[in-house]
């Protein structure tokens, strides 16, 4: 296990390297690779490992960066969990199955193509994890349509929430209104919005 973590630890490393320097000579946003920070990796990891999620759902896989952390704390579970990542442009998917197939965690990840709302709804709960890094102005979207297979224990984390909150309005006035939802910013990377929900109670839906 050692060997294998040291190994995708070593495609991180490649990727940020790689996708920072892609980035700053692409002019089209929408092109860049757009990776988080690494303190967001390893907080991400961190988070998913401690609280030993199982279904994890990602919007926004690029070329995987995200989805490779991920898929190191799914991994190290004694059942492995299961990790779906959602995005919609093939060259960024593409790069992103090459890079999680060579940090040796392609066992744990499932890809699906397409616009983040309407892929959603094939998803089967249930679900215990969404990492939202998509778009954002649609993050509220998806939450809609992913509530209802949220399991009672789930937690959301969004990322950029310090750098665009503007845009993430619509996805915080949605969970202000969900009493079971514990949330909290945090200064880590661009910002990560963490959601938590024990629901002992019904739940109720948005
Ligand atoms: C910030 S990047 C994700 C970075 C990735 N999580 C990582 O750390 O490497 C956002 C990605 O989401 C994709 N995306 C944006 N809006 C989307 C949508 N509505 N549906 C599907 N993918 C979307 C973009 O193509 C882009 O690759």
């Amino acid at each position: 296990m050692e060997q294998a973590k040291d190994v995708a630890r070593a495609i991180l490393a490649e990727i940020e390297k790689a996708g920072a320097s892609f980035d700053r000579a692409e002019p089209n946003h929408e092109q860049r690779f757009l990776n988080l920070d690494r303190a967001a990796g390893e907080f991400l990891f961190f988070l998913v490992r401690a609280t030993r999620r199982r279904r994890v759902v990602e919007i926004g896989t690029s070329n995987g960066c995200s989805t490779i952390w991920l898929a190191m704390a799914l991994r190290e579970l004694a059942a492995p969990g299961r990790l779906i990542t959602i995005e919609r442009n093939p060259q960024k998917q593409r790069a992103a199955v090459d890079n999680v197939r060579r940090a040796s965690v392609h066992d744990y990840v499932e890809f699906l193509r397409g616009d983040a709302t309407e892929v959603a709804r094939t998803i089967d709960g249930p679900i215990d994890c969404i990492f939202f890094d998509a778009d954002r102005v649609s993050a509220h979207l998806q939450l809609k349509v992913l509530w209802p297979k949220l399991s009672a224990d789930c937690l959301l984390v969004t990322d950029n929430a310090i750098s665009h909150p503007a845009e993430l309005e619509a996805y915080f006035g949605l969970l202000a209104a969900l009493p079971e939802f514990q949330t909290l910013v945090l200064p880590i990377g661009k910002g990560l919005h963490v959601a938590h929900r024990i629901a002992s109670r019904g739940a109720r839906t948005p």
